[in-house]
Order: structure tokens, then sequence, then C-alpha cells
């Protein structure tokens, strides 16, 4: 394992004021994104849309990183793939390579993530494609007993043994447990079931012999459910975030880049920036950013809704988008920037 190189690459995906692009979506969910705003789910509709958000000018300055799916890493544009229009951006190229969370035998309700099976093989081809990192998701529900230890095992157990195979390929491993927002359960809920499937996650981790150095973790934040009655607010969020990170995170692991999970843009954003304010005060040993796909990209899908005249619209919108992202990373984000928009 070239652990110097992976170390670069990690550092250069967590600089300062930047964070990572999730566009990586499988071929359901681009589908259901496209279908929102009335667009059909064909490859020219897929290719246009990935690259006016690629393609968006100065776009590197706020996103180290883009998370692409199997199919956009072997497209190109006008005779460009989407890893060289990355690179051209100071974008690092990234690659989803799970197959997606299937129905956990013996648990109803309950996810496991697969896509081991001739991982190794793909990720040297992904290699050759330009990817030099990787995103596997897993997905924890909270709901009546769940999650079970089983499906916390399982996933933190596939979680691991991606994130060996990618070390092993000179990929850095993005390892994404999620905790779905789903439900009516409180932070605190939350907050017990994320601290256990990190620390599931991290044990996992340690028996696959994974590099924390040469690692990121993607976590969803500790939220109250979607449907809870009384949703704590941002500066509940930050806190119980940041303390459960403190009981389960190795201080080796160089950073942290938060999923949105189904949270509003401003949420997103306002959560990041008051977690990078606690981090000021307390010295914490990694870096704490973003890795968003909707977040991100809801302004520009909706102001593009499939318009080759609404392209320039789109990238401001996702450009603005990634720069105040790029401020909460570093705690300097104030709401009332937020009327840029207008302007
Ligand atoms: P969201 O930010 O939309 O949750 O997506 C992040 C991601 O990469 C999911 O795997």
């Amino acid at each position: 394992m070239d652990m110097k190189s992976l170390q670069d690459t990690a550092r250069t995906l967590l600089a300062p004021g930047r964070g990572i692009l999730a566009m990586d979506e499988s071929m359901p969910t681009i589908g259901k994104r496209l279908q929102s705003v009335g667009v059909q789910n064909t490859e020219t509709n897929r290719i246009a849309y990935r690259s006016l958000l690629l393609g968006t000018p100065g776009l590197g300055e706020y996103i180290s990183g883009a998370i692409l799916y199997d199919e956009t890493l072997r497209q190109q544009l006008d005779g460009v793939s989407f890893a060289e229009l990355a690179k051209r951006q100071k974008i690092i190229p990234g690659i989803k390579v799970d197959a997606g969370a299937k129905e956990l035998a013996l648990h109803a309700g309950e996810k496991v993530t697969e896509g081991l099976d001739g991982l190794r093989e793909r990720l040297e081809e992904y290699r050759t494609l330009g990817a030099r990192f990787c995103k596997w998701r897993a997905v924890i529900t909270i709901g009546e007993h769940r999650p079970s230890r089983a499906c916390l095992e399982a996933n933190a157990h596939g979680l691991a043994r991606y994130a060996a195979l990618c070390q092993e390929a000179g990929l850095v491993p993005i390892v994404e447990p999620e905790v779905l927002l789903d439900g009516d359960h409180s932070i605190e809920t939350c907050y017990a079931v994320t601290v256990e499937t990190q620390r599931c996650v991290f044990e996992q981790l340690y028996k696959q012999d994974v590099a924390f150095e040469g690692m990121i973790l993607k976590p969803s934040m500790v939220v109250s459910g979607k449907t809870c009655s009384q949703r704590a607010g941002v500066q509940q969020v930050a806190e119980q975030t940041i303390r459960c990170l403190r009981q389960a995170v190795p201080a080796t692991v160089p950073g942290i880049a938060f999923l949105s999970g189904g949270q509003s843009d401003e949420e997103a954003t306002q959560h990041l920036n008051a977690m990078n304010l606690l981090a000021k005060k307390m010295d914490l040993p990694w870096r704490l950013t973003f890795s968003y796909a909707r977040a991100l990209q809801n302004c520009a899908m909706n102001i593009w809704k499939g318009e080759a005249t609404k392209v320039d619209a789109a990238r401001k919108a996702l450009l603005l988008r990634a720069k105040l992202n790029s401020l909460a990373s570093r705690g300097e984000y104030n709401p009332t920037m937020e009327q840029q928009k207008a302007a």
C-alpha cells in the first residue's frame, strides 16, 4: 500500500475551504431526480445534466472531488471524458463502487449494501479510467427494534472489506454509514444509533487493517427524525454530531465529509457552519466538510429543467451553493448570504 499517495489524495480532498460534490446517483435515483423536473431519463439528458454540473466555471475553487457513477466515468462529451473535465477544474474524480442496498435476509425493513464480488478487478479498471477515490454507502434505518445488531455488523463488515480493497488498489475509500432521516424519532435516539453505528464501523475497519490515515468518513449528522414533532435546532445538531464523532472516530482519520441526507439546502449549510464554529473552540483532530448530493444540486436541477438556455443560471446557483458550503466548512457562513440568490 502506498500510504503517502493515499494520504496526499485524502488531504487534497479535505483541503481548507473545499468539499466534495456527490453526483453518483444510481440509474433509478437519477431517473427520479430528472423526472421531478419533467426531464426524461435518457443517456443524452444524463450527460447534459452532469456536464452542466462539472463544467461550471470556477467550481474547483470550492469543490475538491466529484463522486461519479460508473456510467459517467465511461462517458465523453465532445471527446472529453468526465474524468478529464474534472481534472481541468482541479477536481479529483472519484467513483461510487457499491452495488446498492438490498433487503437484509431475516430482517424485514433493513438493508445491507452489496458489491464486494469482483470489486478488486473493478477497482483496477476504475483507476485506469482516472478515479482516485471511491465511495460505498451503507444505510441504517431507525425504527422499532431497529437497527438490529445483524444489520449494523453486516454493513460495517461490508464497508471495511471495501475500504481494504480500495487501499490495496491505491484508492482512498470514503466510508459512508448513513443513518436515515426517516421516522419520528428524537435527536437522542439518532445520537445513540449513530454512535453505535460508527463504533461498529471502526471496529470492523480496525479488524480488516484499514489505515485510518488513508480514508475519509462520510457520516450523516445527528438530527431529529424527519417527522419528529419537536425537531432539534441548529446548535443542538452541531453539538450532538460532534459529541458523537468524539465518541467513535479515531483521531488519525484526517477528515469527515458529511452527507446531506434530505435536509434542506440551507439546513445542511447551517449545520456544517455551526459544527465548524464549535470545532474552532474545541481543537478537533479532523477537518469537517461536506460531501453533498441533493443539498448542492437541488437548486441547479430546479433551474435547469432540461433547458439549454438555463444552463448558465443553473451553474450560477450551483456555484453559490458550493461557495456557501465552502464558507460553512470554515465556520464563516452567515444566513444573510443567502440573499445573493436574489441578486
Ligand atoms: P445526499 O447529500 O443527497 O444525502 O447524498 C450524499 C450521497 O452521496 C449519498 O450516498
